[in-house]
């Protein structure tokens, strides 16, 4: 990623409301005056939300390595440069989340123990497997398409969520941050058909996409809510942090977090037969986003805005505290 933003993405108007051409945008995002909390006094949902942080560059590497693996089986030329146009964008991402990594262990808390576990599991767990070249090998790419499929169904919703969490601005969110998260949250919703029609395209069973979807939302459960409490009880400015699904649900009512009701909800969304993620999401709002966001169009985002009136004198302060304090990791 460079300072220089690259060339306008092809015609995405408001007026194209089901899909747009795909390219990777280059991003670039200042990460050096980002504090540790960086929603101002709520580290609980500045956790929950950092969690991604930990589990898209080796996610989104790994989406990038299967869809490689299944360009050569793409029998439709529009199907294939959306596939090509989604495997950039999330090679970006990839990187994009990465690089906050330095600035978390620069402010004390470092993620290494709980991203390697995420390596791990994408690279070996659910990596290539020594199958011999025939059926088997075939079966194991096409679980791992249907499960990018339902992951993106997820990375579609949060995306739009976060688009429209204006609760996040006026609570002094860090704008980086959520340009960060709004830039991809939008490339999410752009490319939000991708999956879904590459898993239909080569294969389509039901009884796959819905196996993989339960395995999939479990195991983004079971992720998501030890990365909080990793973060949580290492965070070198509490002193005695904890996970809990009070804070969770208190955050979705505040509307900082999505809702526990929207994401059950979306459930149903994706197990119906008629479903299909373009009658998903709001494709003008991220095209409009993507054209104004700082961090895609080679802009520092304006930080001399309320976002410092509110920050807390105790974050200041806690700031202070952790560049002298010893990393106190504990285990995952
Ligand atoms: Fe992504
Ligand atoms: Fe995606």
């Amino acid at each position: 990623m460079s300072n220089k933003a690259a060339e306008k993405p092809a015609p995405a108007t408001a007026e194209d409301t089901t899909r747009v051409e795909l390219r990777a945008r280059d991003v670039s995002f200042d990460w050096s005056a980002t504090p540790l909390h960086w929603i101002p006094g709520d580290p609980s949902t500045t956790h929950t939300i950092n969690v991604l942080h930990l589990l898209l560059p080796a996610g989104e590497r790994w989406f990038v390595h299967v869809y490689k693996q299944a360009l050569p089986l793409i029998r439709d030329e529009s199907l294939r440069a959306d596939v090509i146009g989604f495997i950039g964008q999330e090679a970006v991402h990839s990187r994009a989340h990465d690089d906050v990594l330095p600035r978390l262990r620069a402010l004390g808390l470092d993620p290494t123990p709980y991203t390697a576990q995420v390596d791990w599991m994408f690279e070996k767990l659910l990596g290539d497997r020594t199958f011999p070249p025939g059926r088997a090998r075939r079966w194991w790419l096409l679980e791992r398409v249907a499960l990018i499929a339902a992951i993106e169904h997820y990375t579609a919703f949060l995306g739009d969520w976060v688009l429209g969490a204006e609760a996040l601005d006026r609570r002094g969110a860090d704008p980086v941050m959520l340009d960060l998260l709004r830039w991809h949250g939008a490339e999410e919703v752009e490319h939000r058909s991708v999956a879904f029609d590459l898993f239909t395209h080569l294969d389509g069973d039901y009884r796959r996409r819905a196996r993989t979807w339960a395995v999939a939302f479990g195991a983004l459960v079971f992720l998501w809510q030890r990365g909080v409490r990793f973060f949580m009880e290492n965070d070198p400015l509490l002193d005695d942090g904890r996970a809990s699904v009070r804070e969770f649900v208190r955050g979705g009512r505040q509307g900082v977090l999505p809702t526990t009701g929207a994401i059950l909800r979306s459930i149903p969304g994706y197990l119906g037969r008629g479903y299909h993620p373009s009658k998903e999401g709001d494709l003008a709002r991220a095209v409009a986003y993507l054209a104004s966001s700082p961090g895609a169009n080679g802009r520092a985002p304006d930080r001399a805005t309320a976002t410092d009136a509110v920050r807390t004198d105790a974050t200041d302060t806690a700031a202070a505290r952790t560049a002298a304090a010893p990393n106190h990791r504990k285990g995952v």
